[in-house]
């Protein structure tokens, strides 16, 4: 059949991780492969019980079309969680999204055309890399280290492409502990990450949906609010903070491009559901959230400290790995010579699975690295499957 498709969609491939993820339903395999929050969190009753009351006070709101900035009442709930977290922003500062996916989605189209330079990490978010490689975005990486983005590194690629004649149309971050490392930006590396994207006036994506799971009781100034809002354009999520299932998250930004935001949202979906807005600004009204948030630090932290302790108890030396204090992953790095693709059938065998690291590297480097999640399986998973990680990996040393 000569169908012909868009440019667009011809730009989309199956992703090689979700190839050798079937592996992980393989009977008896540990996995540390998913990004998804521990369901035992889920607030079930309290939605059912919030849910029914919405719909008999405000059904008739609930079940409208609503505005596309979101529902008031949701942006005041927002705006308080927001300021929980040393976060402070306006009505007029804030769109609504159906999460931060879709953020990623409406800034590609405000920003990409073919062949637009942006600056990525090295590893980055693989839903926003292939957002980003849908538009033909040129990606160029910088690496990291345990304090996040290496700006030296940054500011080479920056004059590179200026000698280039090319400017970056954006810089992406995840800088509270990045999904896939672990890695949180240094307080220092904000500062000079924020200092230069202003001098050289190039807006900065913050995608930070691990901001609220700190397990050590702080968080790091957001660069929404160390540039005091100048050329930041924050993405946030209920996702990983309190479930998927609704879908919901917000972009904060200056009120130029939530202007622009809002005008490309009408053209994908008109508005979020105005029904799970109005739920989930009752849910955090009634201080439901901040428990909630408590209660998901409380299930992951002994996680995290879980792995870390199965770490230091069964991998071999050569092995290296991130020391997350907060979110959901850890990042693996391994002798040069070990791609990870090519033993993950090894893991497998021993019962064990992780994500591959490559496909989180825009240039296709990191084949000797893994991610490890640590929010979905027990802590008596973790402390058997690392010691089964480390059996296959010293089966191949
Ligand atoms: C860094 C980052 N950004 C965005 C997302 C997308 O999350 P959601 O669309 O569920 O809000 C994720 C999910 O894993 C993520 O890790």
């Amino acid at each position: 059949m000569a169908y012909e498709f868009s440019k667009v969609s011809n730009r989309i491939f199956g992703s090689e991780i979700r190839e050798i993820l079937k592996w992980t339903r393989k009977p008896g395999v540990i996995s540390f492969g998913g990004g998804l929050p521990d369901a035992a969190l889920f607030p079930i009753q309290d939605i059912i019980d919030i849910t029914r009351d919405v719909l008999e006070k405000k059904g008739y709101l609930a079940l409208q079309y609503g505005p596309t900035p979101g529902e008031e009442e949701f942006q005041e709930a927002l705006i308080a969680h927001m300021a929980e977290f040393g976060d402070n922003a306006k009505k007029e500062q804030l769109c609504v999204t159906s999460s931060s996916q879709q953020g990623l989605d409406l800034l590609s189209l405000m920003f990409l055309d073919e062949d637009s330079p942006i600056i990525v990490e090295l590893p980055s978010y693989l839903g926003g890399l292939q957002a980003f490689r849908r538009c033909g975005a040129d990606m160029r990486g910088i690496h990291m280290d345990h304090a996040g983005m290496d700006i030296d590194h940054m500011e080479r690629v920056l004059d590179d492409l200026q000698k280039e004649g090319k400017k970056p149309r954006f810089i992406y971050s995840i800088p509270d502990f990045q999904n896939p490392s672990g890695i949180t930006m240094s307080l220092e590396r904000r500062k000079r990450l924020i200092e230069i994207a202003q001098k050289r006036e190039i807006p900065l994506l913050e995608d930070s949906p691990y901001r609220e799971l700190s397990f050590i009781g702080e968080v790091l100034p957001s660069l929404w609010t160390l540039s005091g809002g100048k050329g930041v354009i924050q993405l946030r999520t209920f996702s990983k903070i309190l479930f998927p299932g609704m879908r919901m998250g917000w972009i904060v930004a200056d009120e130029l491009f939530i202007k622009k935001i809002v005008l490309l949202k009408q053209s994908v979906d008109l508005c979020t559901p105005s029904f799970s807005q109005l739920i989930l600004a009752e849910y955090i009204s009634r201080g439901r959230m901040k428990r909630s948030i408590e209660k998901a630090i409380q299930r992951y932290r002994p996680k995290l400290e879980a792995m870390l302790t199965a770490l230091d108890k069964y991998m071999p030396k050569e092995v290296k790995w991130s020391k997350p204090t907060g979110g959901m992953f850890l990042w693996l790095t391994l002798p040069e010579r070990i791609d990870t693709k090519e033993i993950f059938m090894t893991a497998i065998e021993h019962n064990v699975a992780y994500v591959i690291g490559r496909p989180f590297h825009c240039d296709r480097s990191g084949g000797n690295t893994m991610r490890l999640n640590y929010s979905f399986p027990s802590v008596e998973q973790i402390e058997k499957g690392i010691s089964y990680l480390a059996e296959a990996i010293k089966s191949i040393l």
